[in-house]
């Protein structure tokens, strides 16, 4: 930790001019950035930082971190590094001035980030406890108000419209040992963000929502043997398991205050537009959109989970597959819409860029699907960082036009031994998860 005092010059572009300090200084992204690196001058005045030298060698990690939470980049010193440095590009005065407001945006959104992910964690917990309540006393043959289901898609409209990055995201986090209830509630964050990029209202948003976060709850009438089967259903078997739709519907039109359009969802999840769903064969456009779209997402959360007989396939795959068979099961242009809800990289998907850096994409958007936002969780050299930090690619991008901040490809956790669940549980402050995804019961 560097510990003299000395006067200020502000501008690191100054040191290059004047030709006073080191001739050969490169622009490293703090990313970079490892011990025995001398570090020359910052993206910002030193007044603002902690460091009481200007220009240190970077001597232990409290440094390293505090450079790594302060700074965009820096500047080294190559001649009086004990290490070797990589070639950078240098930059202007401009870039400079740009590049420390954008850290100030960075900083901030992280914050941002981390109080959304709590507060859509504790609203994911909520509605997941109360799903698992519901789905154990029908079970037990108990009759259900829907007073509360509505509360529940009430609160969860208030977490999409605030923070759907945060929501989606955490639709990868299955912290409820009821795994149809899981389903359930990830189908109706999937099916809200996708009425909230199609532009629907409140109103119909509550009333999808309540369809779809019900959507699965005729299965407490489908007998256990056969939901927790870890093999190939058979055909009779399966005929049993279809039959989930119907008995859902027929549940909730008892309770007498369920919504028809939510009911239609609930009876209709599993109808395809050339009519070979079921329960009843529709086709067409006798299939509402609302239903094409609850479908979808049932599809999506289904595929992209891990089950007991096959692993989840990786969300960018997922898309793909749905949409080579959306003509025949939902619409080409209603899949295209989802595919632009969810982007090029969905939410949640582990991304290595041409850095060699890894992270998770944590938003999605139209206009930044192919540089999204993505919270960095281990450094070029592979390491895991001990303070995470969430970069925006796009720009980045703009900043640094030698192609490092580009997405190379989408990576499976396993093989670069990230642990998806304990980042979201740490970024959320959830408590740990005892059983992860081994669900049977979401086959149908
Ligand atoms: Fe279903």
């Amino acid at each position: 930790m560097p510990s003299c005092a000395k006067g200020d010059t502000a501008c690191p572009c100054a040191s290059r001019e004047s030709g006073v300090r080191g001739l050969d200084q490169r622009r490293i992204f703090v990313e970079e950035l490892v011990k025995g690196m001398y570090v020359r001058s910052l993206d910002r005045p030193w007044v603002e930082s902690p460091f009481l030298f200007q220009g240190f060698v970077i001597e232990d990690d409290e440094t390293l971190q505090q450079l790594r939470s302060l700074c965009e980049y820096v500047f080294v010193d190559v001649e009086q590094s004990r290490v070797d440095v990589p070639e950078r590009q240098d930059v202007d005065h401009s870039v400079s001035a740009v590049a420390s407001s954008i850290q100030v945006t960075e900083f901030r959104s992280y914050q941002e980030f981390r109080s959304a992910a709590r507060k859509a964690g504790a609203s994911r917990m909520l509605a997941g406890g109360y799903l698992e309540r519901v789905f154990s006393d029908v079970r037990m043959g108990k009759s259900m108000g829907t007073a509360d289901a509505k509360d529940v898609v009430s609160d969860m409209v208030d977490t999409i419209s605030a923070s759907p990055n945060t929501a989606l995201w955490l639709t990868n986090l299955r912290q409820h040992s009821e795994h149809t209830a899981v389903h359930c509630l990830n189908v109706c964050v999937l099916v809200l963000a996708f009425c909230k990029h199609l532009g629907y209202s409140r109103e119909e948003m509550e009333v999808i929502g309540l369809g779809a976060l019900l959507l699965d709850i005729g299965k407490t009438r489908t007998p256990d043997h056969i939901l927790n089967k870890p093999g190939r259903l058979t055909r009779e078997e399966f005929a049993i398991m279809k039959r989930h739709p119907e008995d859902g519907y027929r549940l909730m039109v008892e309770t007498g205050d369920v919504p028809p359009q939510a009911l239609g969802i609930i009876r209709l999840h599993h109808e395809r537009l050339a009519g070979h769903g079921y329960p009843l064969g529709l086709s067409g456009e006798s299939i509402t959109r609302p239903i094409l779209m609850t479908a979808i997402a049932d599809v999506y959360d289904a595929v992209t989970s891990d089950r007991v007989y096959q692993l989840g396939m990786p969300p960018d795959v997922a898309l793909q597959a749905m949409y080579e068979k959306a003509e025949t099961n939902y619409g080409r242009d209603l899949m295209q819409e989802f595919i632009k809800c969810m982007g090029i990289y969905p939410v949640g998907s582990l991304v290595q860029l041409e850095n060699g850096a890894t992270g998770i994409v944590l938003s999605a958007g139209e206009h930044t699907r192919l540089a999204p936002r993505v919270l960095l969780i281990k450094d070029t050299r592979g390491r895991f960082y001990k303070d995470r930090r969430l970069v925006d690619l796009a720009r980045l991008q703009t900043q640094d036009r030698t192609g490092r901040w580009i997405i190379r490809r989408v990576v499976n956790p396993a093989e670069v031994g990230v642990d998806m669940t304990s980042v979201m549980l740490d970024e959320t402050s959830l408590p740990p998860v005892d059983q992860v995804d081994k669900d049977p019961a979401m086959r149908g």
